[in-house]
């Protein structure tokens, strides 16, 4: 299996290919950077946030660049988003945090023209960290939104659209978020019994998402739901070297 993922990394490498990453700021966002500093897979990984952050200790080298853009403005910002083959989406908010506004505002308006401006520039391979239970039918604000902009991302019709859709996060959080919080300490035992059944830890996500960029497959559009999340980027572990889960911040 480690031969087999290897040979499959060493491939991708060859192809040069570029990167983008939104919401890298973020306790998903940023595992995956780690990741992808770690296995040199990009020639090039642009990180597009709203604020720089000190990326000394992750281990990234000099292909990877940090735009500040206005996401208010992005159409100011466009050449950002131009020369890239995979993006990576983990941006979002809460509607505890932003209001129901501020939400819609980020996991919809901002995801969706930041795809757009990455697809006009050439983007192909998309991957969009959406989230378990999303159904643009659904009765929750937060589902339904997930929802809808899977839908919207779909039509957009990118060579190559990959979305996951995680249950619970298991993460030690740098921000307070004591709902998250209790949620996570009540499903802890349940995660250790039915690790698949409801929560997954963010190392498996961002591990998932390499994997997938990696791994050729003719599907157009793929859906990993919680268990191929584990699978992808848990237990199969495609990339070899995997890293204990929530012990990385
Ligand atoms: N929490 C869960 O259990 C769960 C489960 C399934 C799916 N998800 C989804 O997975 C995704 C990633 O989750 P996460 O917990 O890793 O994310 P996170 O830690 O909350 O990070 C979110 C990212 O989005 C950016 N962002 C938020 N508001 C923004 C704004 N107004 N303008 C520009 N950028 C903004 C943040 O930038 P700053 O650092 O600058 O704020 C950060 O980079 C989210 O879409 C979330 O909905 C979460």
């Amino acid at each position: 299996m480690a031969e087999a993922a290897d040979a499959n990394n060493e491939a991708f490498r060859e192809k040069k290919q570029t990167a983008i990453v939104l919401g890298y700021t973020g306790e998903t966002g940023r595992v995956l950077v780690r990741m992808l500093a770690k296995e040199k897979l990009f020639s090039k990984v642009t990180l597009v946030g709203r604020r720089e952050i000190d990326l000394s200790k992750d281990g990234v080298g000099t292909e990877f660049e940090q735009k500040l853009v206005d996401f208010e403005k992005l159409d100011d910002h466009a050449e950002a988003f131009q020369g890239h083959d995979v993006g990576f989406w983990c941006l979002g908010t809460t509607r505890g945090k932003s209001g129901v506004e501020g939400f819609k505002k980020v996991d919809y308006d901002y995801v969706l023209k930041t795809a757009e401006l990455a697809k006009s520039g050439g983007l192909r391979h998309f991957q969009f960290m959406s989230t378990y239970g999303a159904d643009q039918n659904a009765s929750t604000l937060y589902s339904r939104t997930k929802g809808q902009v899977e839908e919207a991302l779909k039509v957009m019709h990118f060579e190559k659209l990959s979305i996951f859709r995680p249950a619970v996060l298991m993460v030690d959080r740098e921000e307070s978020r004591p709902v998250e919080a209790v949620a996570r300490f009540v499903l802890k035992p349940i995660a250790k019994l039915f690790p698949t059944a409801i929560t997954v830890p963010i190392e498996y996500v961002a591990k998932a998402m390499i994997n997938a960029a990696v791994t050729p497959s003719h599907d157009n559009v793929h859906v990993f739901e919680n268990k191929e999340i584990h699978a992808l980027g848990g237990s199969a572990r495609v990339c070899k070297d995997k890293q204990e889960p929530s012990k990385n911040k």
